[in-house]
């Protein structure tokens, strides 16, 4: 497995696949490697011959008084991970290397990403997808992966892939959890174990909802309160969204039917977490 720093070798490695007619995929992340970017690692290879991961936290996606600087990095540690799960390069490049001096060029999806974390997290969104475009542009996959439990950027990625009529597949990969059914995320790191514990109270909320909607609630509100109720048992808790939406278009559903998203956001101290479950009613 090589480690890639510069676009200039990772063209070069790109080329050098094509040039062999082998089929590339894309695992696009941020580093501080757990089982569901392992798990989108595998299917990648599972999908194509050579897999590329990047490891890259994008200060463009980050507001001001998020946790840029503190979000966990540890290369070393990724890389012993990324090779066992097939990944044939790592592109882990500097700031400066992605954004160079002068840079001014910037992607943005309109009208879904208006909704549930596009809300709370302005500009977000732009960065994602100036990044994930730059990666596309720089890697040239075939098919790029991502996981469910960004239910929104899977959305944002795809309407960015289809309105710019770029030649690439997305694939969705379900949500990986731990064992008591918390979300993997780089974040978790960052929660106390009294909030670790607090924050079992996300999926158990969304795997009620699923219950209530199957004996038969039909109201958006009602299963909406219903989460929020649940999860401010939890003292630790603070809530930032929690939203019953149609999976299209994002927008607050009343009358539920056709494919729905349950997604949230919660604080736990000074960690933001989100989960979210899809369903068809
Ligand atoms: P990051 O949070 O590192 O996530 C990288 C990919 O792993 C995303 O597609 C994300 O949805 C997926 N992922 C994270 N946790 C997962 C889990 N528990 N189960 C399944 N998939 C999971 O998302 C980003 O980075 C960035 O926004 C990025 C797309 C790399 C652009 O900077």
């Amino acid at each position: 497995m090589q480690i890639i720093k510069t676009v200039a070798e990772m063209k070069d490695f790109v080329h050098k696949i094509k040039a062999a007619g082998k089929s590339l995929a894309l695992v696009p992340t941020m580093g501080y490697l757990h089982q569901g970017h392992l798990t989108l690692m595998r299917e990648a290879k599972a999908a194509c011959n050579t897999v590329v991961t990047s490891i890259f936290v994008n200060p463009l996606q980050f507001g001001v008084g998020e946790d840029y600087e503190e979000y966990p990095r540890d290369l070393t540690r990724d890389a012993q991970l990324a090779e066992p799960a097939g990944v044939d390069a790592i592109f882990a490049p500097a700031v400066a290397e992605m954004y160079p001096k002068g840079y001014h060029t910037f992607v943005d999806v309109e009208e879904i990403t208006n909704h549930l974390c596009g809300r709370s997290r302005a500009g977000h969104f732009r960065g994602v997808t100036t990044v994930v475009n730059k990666l596309f542009n720089i890697v040239q996959p075939d098919k790029a992966f991502f996981g469910q439990k960004d239910a929104q950027q899977v959305l944002v990625i795809k309407r960015m892939v289809a309105d710019l009529n770029m030649n690439l597949e997305i694939v969705t990969v379900p949500i990986v959890r731990e064992e008591d059914g918390l979300a993997m995320s780089s974040r978790n790191v960052y929660l106390t174990p009294e909030e670790r514990r607090a924050a079992l109270m996300l999926n158990r909320s969304l795997q009620q909802a699923k219950a209530a909607i199957e004996a038969g609630e039909r109201r958006g509100s009602a299963i909406r309160d219903m989460i929020v109720q649940t999860i401010e048992t939890e003292k630790l808790a603070n809530i930032d969204y929690v939203e019953v939406v149609a999976m299209s278009s994002l927008e607050p559903q009343e009358k539920l039917e056709g494919e729905i998203l349950i997604a949230l956001a919660v604080r736990f101290g000074k960690t933001r977490l989100i989960d979210n479950i899809m369903l068809t009613v």
